[in-house]
């Protein structure tokens, strides 16, 4: 155990920091191997002979490879071998479909199994030498013939070829049947909105690029360091894919810099490093390039249409919501955009669709609130349209329709405080102080205008496993194969496990992010603490009952005679509660138990009999300032307040810290981000930071983060219920609603750049 640790470099709290409880800010455990670059990433890992791999990449969209010229590149000094679909090692599983274990409906993209080219930017070669260097340059040099073949990459183009995907990814929900007569219901109300919306498509680009670095020992035994969100879940595409059993290859993540949503599915410098590895019969590492990370999937482009009536005091009478996204040839990717419009808002006339349309692109994949971030922003412009539509505040219009039952089944939320989102937030920013008519403050050369939404998510938990070790020097190992993608669940976890245990923070060590340890689900949906968290707590209630029998069989114990309820685990010792001088030790306890260690494991299932009666969502409401010169149409974030309810939060630091991260995507989503494709190549073509926009220091102003007070035993033992995506959910939509309270201009696409805004 002790060895894995210092294998995983499974980072502890500072000598010092003591006791902590959940619901503190308390800084995470790791911050000080990442700001000092002892943090290992994936390209980072070192190995005796290790040789580089540079992929290249499809120049055509679509078409047949007819010839590769590997020549030149193969005459480079150092080139150890170029790999293409025709030389690739032969692999019978390989030649079976396989899925990893987020894979949606179809079938997987193999990367050099065929002649076939689907995308533009598909990996079409491997080059493999001693020095990264020359793989770089000699992949330069290879050269392709490709018959191509007409191509489809704009969806605008597409709409026609529409239509419903089935459900087959797990925990992927179709939109339900409609309620009541939607079209009817519109048709008679006075006061109605139908509005279209556009989203661009958004590349996943975390800081750090997507890296396989396979080492390979002497028995042939493969570790690689993979930059994924689940170590487990590479594992398992490894072994499928190249028929390698599980104890030959282990998975390790331990330290991932971003991934949101792209590392949920394995990538493809995974599948080509084993292979050259498993061929060359040695260590090789793989790292895409910045450009390369515009080819593994994306946030979809989606069109939207929405359809809202009401009566004249605001009352709700239809919801009609549509969207139509891309996917690829191969794989039907699903995500959830439509149904938070049966969720939010109570109506009897609810009707929601959503379909797909096949483009010659790779298969879009989650990114940050899949769905979320773009059918929750066109429900709640409409919305925002509709207040202005019955010359209503749009806050005061959302209280009137809110929803004390899910409106679309009938089901009782597990929690929602969604209306101390809007009391709190609304205070908190000064929302009575606002206008209703648009262009009504100017101040210098901008036009000040404010807006709001409301953000709802998912509070899902999966099942996890969880171990712990209590050493005899009372020092706690807790392990699970959970992931940390920057949001803080080497902290969380290891702050569950000290509380529950009454040990200093220091004395607790989490070690995720390695194949081998207990099953955890990958890193997604912000889960990871309502699951593993869970489990953590499982495992530590376990250990303490089996602590207090040791305890209660010492001579002379004060716990002979009394009940786990009558004791409790405080500053490192158990004592009773009722005479607190009676304490011991948890040291003294092994140690006079004659306990070298002690160990328990725990599976954690959720409840779904009781979980299954309610609707599980957590909420926020987003309060904006924005600031428009007319001139130039630049608008400036000013002020952002956004108000949460995630259940019990755990750590409010590193929670404050997964908000203000999802205000800044959602400043980038409203402002920022877009790739511009060339349709006549079918390529997105400003794959890089210089031309790919993200939001920088100065796009960021003040931003206000509230967690109001919700405990939800129903999603997790511990009442909490996630925190992460919510943070996104919402935010460019009350961009786009001060915009209109700014300027008097209504934007329905995303981004919302300065020509848009003039
Ligand atoms: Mo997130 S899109 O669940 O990594």
């Amino acid at each position: 155990m002790t060895d894995l640790i210092e294998a995983l470099q499974a980072p502890t709290a500072d000598r010092g920091t003591g006791a902590v409880r959940t619901g503190t800010p308390v800084s995470r455990v790791d911050g000080r191997a990442k700001v000092t670059g002892q943090a290992k990433y994936a390209a980072e890992h070192p190995a005796p002979d290790l040789a580089y791999g540079v992929v290249v990449s499809s120049p055509a969209a679509k078409g047949r490879i007819v010839s590769i010229d590997t020549r030149a590149a193969l005459a480079v000094a150092g080139v150890v071998e170029v790999l293409t679909h025709k030389n690739r090692p032969k692999i019978r599983s390989f030649d079976i479909a396989y899925k990893d274990m987020t894979a949606p409906a179809g079938s997987p993209f193999r990367p050099l199994y065929d002649d076939h080219v689907m995308y533009s930017g598909q990996p079409l070669a491997l080059v493999v030498a001693e020095t990264f260097e020359a793989a770089r340059y000699a992949a330069s040099l290879v050269t392709f013939e490709i018959a191509a073949e007409p191509h489809g990459t704009k969806l605008s183009a597409n709409l026609d070829r529409a239509y419903k995907p089935k459900p087959l990814k797990a925990g992927f929900e179709p939109p339900p049947d409609e309620k009541g007569d939607t079209d009817a219901a519109f048709d008679a109300a006075p006061v109605k909105i139908d509005a279209e919306f556009y989203s661009g498509v958004e590349h996943h680009n975390p800081m750090e690029l997507f890296a396989s670095t396979v080492i390979r020992g002497e028995d042939g035994h493969l570790t690689i360091y993979d930059k994924t969100q689940s170590s487990q879940n590479s594992r398992w595409y490894v072994s499928h894919v190249f028929g390698l059993s599980k104890n030959k290859v282990t998975v390790r993540n331990t330290y991932v810099g971003g991934a949101f949503g792209s590392g949920l599915r394995p990538q493809y410098q995974l599948t080509l490093a084993v292979m050259a590895a498993l061929h060359l019969k040695r260590s090789v590492r793989v790292v895409l390039t910045r450009q390369q990370m515009f080819t593994f999937g994306h946030r979809p482009e989606t069109v939207q249409r929405v359809k809202l009536a009401a009566e004249r005091d605001g009352t709700l009478r239809a919801i009609w919501h549509q969207a139509i996204a891309e996917t690829s040839p191969i794989e039907d990717y699903v995500e959830v955009v439509v149904n938070w419009s049966g969720l939010l808002y109570a109506c009897d006339n609810i009707k929601l669709d959503y379909k797909l349309v096949k483009l010659d692109q790779y298969t879009p994949i989650d990114m940050r609130a899949p769905g979320a971030a773009h059918g929750v922003h066109a429900l709640e412009v409409a919305m925002d349209e509709l207040a202005y539509a019955l010359k209503m505040d749009p806050l005061a219009l959302r209280l009137k329709n809110y929803a004390e039952r899910v409106p679309i089944e009938d089901k009782p939320y597990s929690s929602k405080e969604l209306r101390a989102c809007y009391e709190l937030g609304a205070k908190q920013f000064g929302w009575d102080q606002r206008p209703l008519e648009p262009r009504s403050r100017r101040e210098g050369t901008e036009l000040v205008g404010w807006g709001m939404a409301t953000g709802v998510w998912d509070a899902m938990q999966m099942f996890a496993r969880a171990s712990a070790v209590l050493h005899a020097d009372g020092k706690l190992v807790v392990s699970s194969a959970a992931t940390d993608i920057g949001t803080g669940t080497y902290t969380v976890m290891a702050m569950i496990a000290a509380e529950a245990m009454g040990l200093p923070l220091e004395d607790v060590t989490f070690q995720l992010g390695d194949s081998t340890l207990p099953v955890a689900p990958i890193e997604g949906g912000s889960s990871h603490v309502t699951t593993v968290g869970s489990a953590v707590a499982g495992v530590c209630e376990k250990l303490q009952k089996t602590l207090f029998k040791h305890a209660q069989k010492l001579r002379g114990s004060p716990f002979a005679d009394v009940k786990l309820k009558d004791v409790e685990f405080v500053g490192g010792t158990l004592r009773l509660k009722h005479r607190q001088e009676a304490a011991l030790p948890l040291s003294a306890i092994m140690n006079d138990s004659g306990l070298v260690k002690l160990e328990e494991k725990y599976l954690m299932l959720p409840n779904m009999l009781k979980q299954r009666k309610f609707r599980r969502l957590v909420h926020s409401a987003v309060f904006v300032e924005v600031r428009v010169d007319e001139q130039t149409g630049m608008v400036r974030v000013t002020r952002v307040t956004s108000a949460i309810a995630a259940g019990r939060i755990m750590n409010t630091k590193t929670a404050t810290s997964q908000i203000t991260g999802g205000i800044v995507w959602g400043i980038s989503q409203a402002l920022h981000e877009e790739s511009y494709a060339d349709h006549r190549l079918g390529r997105f073509m400003n794959h890089n930071y210089a031309e790919y926009h993200v939001p920088v220091n100065a796009d960021i102003h003040a931003m206000d983060v509230i967690f109001v007070e919700e405990d939800d035993r129903i999603v997790s033992r511990l009442g909490a219920k996630g925190v992460g995506e919510i943070g996104l959910v919402g935010v460019a939509a009350a961009i786009s609603n001060a915009i209109w309270h700014a300027t008097g201009k209504r934007l329905r696409s995303t981004p919302m750049t300065p020509d848009k805004v003039l």
